[in-house]
């Protein structure tokens, strides 16, 4: 319709609406006191009646457009508005709504029912649409279960720096070493790395006594050396965890330089106490052997250690000492560091009154007294006070975790023993959190419980006394103790690594388990650890050996004539490279298992239901609810074994091997009856079943987070 005959015919329609006095008056046309119709310009069936100023429709605008269609003609415009009645008729029947009408034209169409009806449905719909939307929404949220963080579905690997890659050739591994093999973490399908300490430091104890917080040992590389690191490590998607060192820094600190001299602000760092050369204020004796007390000339008065006479502890009732290590973490958190291990945390805190600790041996003469086994830590571990400063350390890390996809893990190291409920508080309160877990160190001792009962045993002692609804983890090894292959014997490497790998939880893997690297033997001559200085039985050196990389100079791991401790003289076998041409090896099958762990739902989410151990053998099996797939685990830890497993109704007649860490014949059926192992041989058998276990046996099975599969919809939810 053209502007000039739609300005006609909305003058018809007006005047046939006004005749017929129908829906409108003119009143019903006032708006903000505006008149749409002028009355006073013509009667109500005049044809001469003028529009208002407030139409905002152009194709109102007659006086203009007319004029420009009809060259302003008087006469034209006025023949042009009357009509005859029967045009006037057609017109009016032709025209429909469309958008450019005026509100007043279009409130007269809007009610009639072929346009109120379509309407009203159309707002109904959408009201229950939303409302639709609304209630799947949270539906979905509250019947989702949590979605698995970084640090629970990758194996958490440590490296320790001075021994995984040398790239200056100094025979020190550094951080340039571990950014040119960051691929090896891309292979063994893991994404968390802990890397030992290599902040600037004397090295006493190589790197954890701490002479500055904030920078990065030479002997390591540069700070820009640890930005490169961490980008290169985002860029893959690998997240790094530090070392975090509080109870104490090294002698070195320029804070103790200054507590030494008994600088006002500085004076209360550390703990002193008044004694002198030959009598120590109290019994207190060092991890590392000996009075934790040293005198110092410049103040005449001990300062506390509970490591070495190097490494004084910081008095954590000072205030500022707390902000001072607060801002240090900050700095850390700041740079992108994706988590902290918290060392030594049971030590950060000591009783204010100095007693005598209780010798566990009442009749032992006091002046003997020079190890830490000898007294009850009653005064010196574990103080009141200490998860206050863990969690608040928490809270300042959940500040940096609320950016998506940066959640910032928290692992305390605590050595608590069979005192298995001090272990279980770092993981906080239903209310309060605190470390996402505390190393379980339990699996350690595999060595003294190498039985099928002696592993359940050992898996137990932390599944039975984990708070509900927290998360496990399982260590076999670290910078701190011997390595559990040479302990146990290389036969048992691989079955040890399926264990790790198929618990529910986090596994934790110390740099050369995934190739089975060994102790190495080290000379009294040889000894670095200062821990094996005062007792050579203890020392760490023998676990701390250069990574096996390859059959090349020094194994791969440093260009150097002399490494800082020699390699193990296996390396010419037992190394990555060889091992990842060979699929039987103990790296081909730690890559398979991590594959396996984080692809099968069974085996990162899913119930661990205990279902036999004997002397030889220890088997557990990994289901979830509403998934007929589930996996059977069978671990020897003794000699050959045949196991029937009748009895166990939820269990097919047949299961398939998936994988053995010693045959090869996956895929081979495997009747329930008589499931065979050799010593030290690990199976993973895979069943299909529409029956579980775990629903009438819940005290042999335990779950994080109950979830349920839903396979129509190949999603999980909260059952
Ligand atoms: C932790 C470390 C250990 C170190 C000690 C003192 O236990 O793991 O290596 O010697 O703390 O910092
Ligand atoms: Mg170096």
């Amino acid at each position: 319709m053209d502007p000039v005959t739609s300005a006609t015919f909305y003058r018809v329609l007006f005047e046939r609406m006004i005749t017929r006095s129908q829906l409108i008056s003119a009143k019903d046309l006032e708006v903000d006191g505006c008149m749409f119709l002028d009355m006073s310009s013509g009667t109500a069936n005049g044809s001469s009646m003028e529009l208002g100023e407030c139409i905002q429709n152009t194709g109102f605008h007659e006086d203009d457009e007319t004029e420009d269609a009809v060259g302003g003609d008087e006469e034209n415009r006025t023949s042009t508005v009357k009509m005859s009645p029967g045009r006037e008729e057609d017109t009016y029947t032709q025209i429909k709504p469309y958008a450019g009408m005026p509100k007043e034209v279009l409130l007269l169409y809007s009610v009639q029912a072929r346009y109120r009806l379509p309407r009203e449905i159309l707002f109904w719909l959408t009201i229950v649409c939303t409302l639709a939307l609304v209630a799947l929404t949270i539906t979905v949220i509250v019947m989702s279960p949590r979605c698995l963080s970084w640090w629970q579905s990758s194996p958490v690997y440590q490296i320790y720096p001075r021994s995984f890659k040398d790239s200056d050739s100094d025979g020190i591994g550094d951080l340039k070493g571990i950014l040119d093999k960051l691929d090896h973490f891309q292979y063994l399908n893991i994404k968390a790395i802990w890397i030992s300490p290599f902040y600037k430091s004397p090295m006493k104890d190589f790197g954890y006594d701490v002479e500055d917080f904030r920078d990065i040992d030479p002997l390591f590389g540069s700070m820009q050396d640890f930005d490169d690191l961490l980008a290169a490590m985002h860029d893959k998607g690998l997240k790094l965890i530090m070392d975090f060192i509080p109870n104490h820094t090294s002698d070195t600190h320029q804070w103790f330089n200054l507590s030494s001299s008994g600088h006002a602000q500085y004076k209360d760092y550390y703990i002193w106490a008044n004694c002198n050369t030959t009598h120590a204020p109290n019994n207190w004796v060092s991890v590392f052997g000996n009075s934790s007390w040293t005198y110092v000339e410049e103040r005449q008065q001990c300062y506390y250690h509970q490591f070495l006479k190097e490494q004084p502890d910081l008095n954590f009732r000072n205030p500022h000492v707390r902000r001072e290590m607060t801002e240090i973490v900050r700095f850390w958190l700041e740079k992108g560091v994706d988590g902290f291990r918290m060392d030594a945390v049971k030590h950060i805190l000591e009783a204010k009154h100095l007693r005598d600790e209780p010798q566990v041996d009442p009749q032992q003469d006091p002046d003997t007294i020079d190890t830490e086994f000898e007294l009850h830590h009653d005064y010196t571990t574990t103080q009141l006070g200490l998860h206050d400063i863990l969690q608040a350390w928490r809270g300042e890390m959940d500040v940096y975790s609320r950016e998506p996809g940066r959640y910032r893990f928290m692992v305390a190291e605590s050595y608590d023993y069979e005192e298995t409920d001090k272990t279980m508080m770092y993981y906080g309160t239903p209310y309060v959190k605190e470390s996402d877990f505390p190393f379980n160190f339990y699996l350690m001792d595999l060595p003294t419980n190498l039985t099928g009962t002696g592993a359940q045993g050992l898996v137990n002692l932390w599944m039975a006394n984990m708070p509900v609804g927290k998360w496990p983890n399982w260590v076999v090894g670290n910078h701190d103790k011997p390595r559990i292959s040479s302990s146990v014997g290389q036969e048992y490497i691989k079955v040890i690594n399926m264990l790790l790998l198929t618990l529910p939880g986090t596994p934790t893997t110390y740099y050369g388990e995934e190739i089975g690297m060994m102790n190495i033997n080290v000379t009294i001559d040889e000894i670095q650890d200062p821990f094996g200085k005062f007792n050579p039985n203890a020392s760490r050196d023998p676990q701390r050996s250069p990574m096996q990389w390859s059959d090349g100079t020094n194994s791969g791991f440093s260009d150097a004539n002399h490494t800082w401790l020699p390699l193990h003289p296996h390396h010419t076998t037992v190394n990555v490279e060889a091992q990842q041409k060979d699929s039987g090896s103990v790296l081909s099958q730690y890559r398979a298992l991590s594959l396996l762990r984080q692809a099968q739902l069974p085996l990162h989410r899913g119930w661990m239901c205990y279902i036999w151990s004997d002397a030889d053998v220890f088997a557990f099996l990994r289901e979830i609810d509403g998934l007929d797939k589930a996996f059977l685990v069978v671990l020897n830890f003794g000699a050959d074994s045949v196991i029937n497993l009748s009895a166990i109704t939820e269990l097919p007649e047949q299961l398939t091997l998936h994988m053995s860490t010693k045959q090869e014949n996956y895929g081979m059926p495997v009747i329930k009856s008589s499931i065979a192992t050799a010593r030290g041989e690990g199976l993973l058998l895979e069943y299909s079943t529409h029956m579980r276990f775990n629903p009438g046996h819940a005290s042999q099975c335990f779950v994080s987070e109950k979830a349920c599969y839903l396979g129509v919809l190949d999603i999980l939810y909260k059952c």
